[in-house]
């Protein structure tokens, strides 16, 4: 049951190493080496992307099919953009939270959420903002790109979670530009557009975090947005390794350790039960 899984999370990797049976023994070997090492690990973090919330039905940012391939982000995910187009900007965002509003965590976010349970994951540093870390279960979340549900005020300091306020479903109904109910101006989506800084809080942490880190498990991301990728790269250049589960190589891929190539839900599956039986 084992090696059929193995092969079906690896398969990618069949065409560099050649002959079937090695790459599942390969895989093999790395599944219970990763386990091995996340099991040992001081202090290890997770680091996630889009791909850790593709299995839930969001669609990635890049990649076959992603999201940019089909709408320009200069068009709807930059403050120019929202300048010159607020209803374009709103369409986009109120279609894309309807979407994540029906998510559900998969077996990658719960895993993750079991492994901050058992002591081994210390925290969950995230690029994403489809709050499925939480709706899991993780408790310790730094979200660096905002949250989709949140709402702010372009005048004042207004904030307001949608989903917190029980106010999603009529927000979604409405059409015309959503208004600060203190000040009047209009409202954005509480994220982080190209060309904006992060909030300096979570950056901070997320930082910090990544410079007392020992491993870092690195989840579906391309790890080439800035400042977020330099999280991995700090870890490995303290001494930490670089753990990554992708379907593809990525931009971290060649600072990682172990790679294990295949879907987020499955691997991850796989992992939890390993680590959990090596702590016994
Ligand atoms: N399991 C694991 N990895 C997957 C899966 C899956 N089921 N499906 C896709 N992937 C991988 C892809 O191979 C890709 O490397 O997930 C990654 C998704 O990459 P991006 O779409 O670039 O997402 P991300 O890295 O989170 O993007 C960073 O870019 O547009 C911005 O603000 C947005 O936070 C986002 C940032
Ligand atoms: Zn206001």
């Amino acid at each position: 049951m084992i090696a059929s899984k193995i092969i079906r999370v690896c398969a990618g990797t069949s065409k560099r190493l050649g002959r079937i049976f090695k790459v599942c023994r390969v895989d093999t070997i790395m599944m219970n080496k990763a386990a091995e090492l996340l099991a040992r690990s001081r202090f290890a973090v997770a680091f996630t992307g889009a791909g850790i919330s593709a299995e839930s039905g969001i669609p990635t940012f890049r990649g076959f099919n992603g999201l940019w391939k089909h709408y320009r982000p200069e068009e709807l995910a930059t403050p120019e953009a929202f300048r010159r187009n607020p209803e374009l900007v709103w369409e986009f965002y109120r279609w894309r939270m309807g979407l994540i509003g029906k998510a559900k965590p998969n077996r990658a976010h719960l895993a993750l959420a079991e492994l901050e349970k058992m002591g081994v994951i210390k925290a969950v540093i995230t690029q994403n903002v489809d709050d499925l870390h939480r709706e899991a279960g993780s408790r310790r979340l730094i979200e660096l790109h905002g949250n989709i549900f949140r709402v702010r005020c372009t005048s004042c300091a207004y904030r307001e979670n949608l989903k917190d306020s029980g106010r999603l479903e009529s927000f979604l109904r409405e059409e015309k530009l959503p208004s600060c109910p203190i000040c009047g101006s209009l409202l954005r989506p509480d994220v982080v557009w190209f060309g904006e800084p992060l909030p300096v809080n979570a950056l901070d942490e997320a930082f910090r975090l990544a410079e007392r880190s020992d491993l870092i498990l690195v989840i579906g991301t391309s790890g080439i947005v800035y400042p977020a990728a330099y999280i991995p790269r700090i870890v490995k250049d303290r001494g930490g390794m670089v753990i990554e589960i992708n379907t593809e190589e990525s931009g971290i891929t060649p600072i990682v350790d172990i790679f294990l190539m295949g879907k987020a839900g499955e691997i991850m599956n796989e992992l939890v039960k390993r680590i959990g039986e090596l702590m016994k």
